[in-house]
């Protein structure tokens, strides 16, 4: 088996900015930035309209942190040379939906925006760098939600299929790994960026609308598959979603039946869909209890059964407590709430960390889909400091580091068939739970604040040069076995 290539990741709308350039409004454009309360991750569940109307009004006194990103739009091609620099085998970045096609409807796409992406893949893969492209990470343009709100419409699987075709055919003999969409589960646990589910405030969460949306991006997803099998590709096509490593709180049999239905539904459900082609023997039940009716075509069958994935991936932060006992202290997690891990330490956002369990997570995705398996997230959120000779010193990142590259390369001892490893927010990025600056990822400090202040340059933490050293090694043994 040859070795795990070692990565790095952004997506477009944390990242770019370039909010005018001929781009249109998108989801993620109208989430403000809020002061963080104790429970931060919550805010996006679901959007109200009365956010978004207030977005869309040109003197509205917000913040919109998503529109500014860390400026990727104007520093991308300086990144490029630093991600180069840096020995990185591969990056992940997301293509924003808006810039090609600003409402979703137009024929042909943005000039500005195809020369911005040209330019970008173009320089990655003179670099020599592996591209793996993710071509819907949350953000959707928000005519489309607002015309035909969004994936509960099946007219929104045609507008995403007309853009997937053009991303596909424009740049399909560089790109080497496709993601159709980032964390799919996210539709589940999170609705306004999964699925663009807005709703008004007083309403609550629907399942219908929420299945039947995660439907609409099942067909979409199998569509591109289709169309890139057709095309002939170069690259290999993947599902992805966000994992949690649920432990049961205590040895009780109720605790454990707890943990087998939240994985199923939370963590095992659309990619049991993606990876194998059908809808799990779960699901029935489950959409009889809460309701939901919406409609599975013949057609739509024969799609999901004849283009499933080529490769498994997942993001993965921190494990999670399933425990049915009530009125146990919760704590953040990946836009989830869980229940406290006595085990374990977490960080300043409450996000429980636990490289053990990425090794468990291995195991479990790999048994459950014997399919490659790319680890396309992960990284220790943490507040930085820039020194005044521009150092930053980020021991804790590299010890979070550490301690889960030792677990990665156990579970591939193991047998694990583990291909990549991606570093999250590799160049420092916006918090999509938060909407802050302050929770930081990247191993290139940017300097700017959660207001938008600050001059946008560019810094090399220690664990740049970590992450450096690591990968050159990695690939050093591999030449000498
Ligand atoms: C994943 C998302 O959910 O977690 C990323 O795909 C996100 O977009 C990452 O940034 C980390 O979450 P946060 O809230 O710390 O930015």
């Amino acid at each position: 088996m040859s070795r795990v290539l070692w990565g790095g990741a952004t997506s477009a709308s944390q990242y770019e900015g370039g909010f005018t350039d001929g781009k249109g409004l998108d989801t993620q454009d109208c989430r403000p930035y809020l002061p963080r309360t104790s429970n931060a991750t919550t805010q996006t569940r679901l959007l109200t309209q009365a956010l978004i109307d207030e977005a869309k009004d040109p003197n509205s006194k917000q913040f919109y942190p998503f529109r500014v990103g860390t400026k990727g739009y104007e520093y991308g091609l300086q990144d490029v040379a630093l991600l180069k620099e840096l020995g990185l085998d591969v990056y992940r970045l997301s293509i924003s939906w808006s810039r090609l096609f600003p409402t979703g409807e137009e024929v042909e796409p943005n000039p500005k925006g195809v020369a911005y992406y040209d330019a970008i893949l173009h320089k990655l893969h003179d670099a020599g760098i592996k591209i793996f492209v993710t071509m819907n990470h949350y953000a959707i343009p928000l005519a489309i939600v607002e015309k035909y709100r969004g994936w509960t419409n099946r007219k929104t699987i045609d507008l995403y299929v007309h853009f997937a075709e053009f991303v596909l055919g424009k740049w399909g003999d560089i790109v080497d790994y496709w993601l159709p969409f980032n964390e799919i589960n996210a539709g589940y646990f999170s609705p306004y960026n999964g699925v663009s589910l807005v709703k008004p405030a007083d309403a609550g969460y629907d399942y219908d609308d929420v299945f039947k949306s995660l439907h609409g991006q099942f067909v979409a997803n199998a569509k591109t598959v289709q169309i890139g099998r057709k095309l002939g590709v170069k690259g290999t096509f993947g599902a992805m979603v966000s994992c949690f490593c649920y432990y049961p709180l205590t040895p009780s049999p109720e605790d454990n039946l707890e943990l087998v239905k939240d994985e199923e539904i939370n963590q095992w459900y659309c990619m049991d869909i993606l990876s194998k082609g059908y809808y799990p023997y779960y699901a029935q039940p489950f959409f009889d209890q809460h309701d939901v009716t919406f409609e599975i075509t013949d057609e739509d069958k024969r799609l999901l059964r004849d283009y499933t994935c080529d490769f498994v991936s997942f993001s993965y932060y921190s494990s999670s407590i399933c425990t049915v006992q009530e009125n146990q202290s919760q704590t953040a997690g990946n836009l989830v709430v869980t229940t406290k891990n006595p085990y374990l330490k977490a960080s300043e956002w409450g996000w429980q960390i636990d490289p053990v369990g990425m090794r468990t997570t291995l195991h479990k995705v790999y048994d459950r889909y014997n399919k490659p398996v790319i680890i396309s997230e992960n990284g220790f959120g943490a507040r930085d400091t820039l020194e005044a000779d521009g150092a930053v010193h980020d021991q804790y990142r590299i010890d979070y580091f550490k301690a889960h590259f030792d677990e990665i390369l156990k579970a591939k001892e193991e047998g694990v068939d583990v291909r990549a490893y991606i570093a999250w927010g590799i160049i420092d990025i916006v918090s999509a739970g938060s909407c802050e600056m302050a929770k930081r990822y990247g191993v290139v400090y940017v300097d700017a604040d959660n207001e938008g202040q600050g001059s946008y340059k560019r810094y090399k933490k220690d664990s740049y040069y970590w992450y450096r050293d690591f990968i050159k090694n990695e690939a050093a043994k591999e030449e000498l076995s």
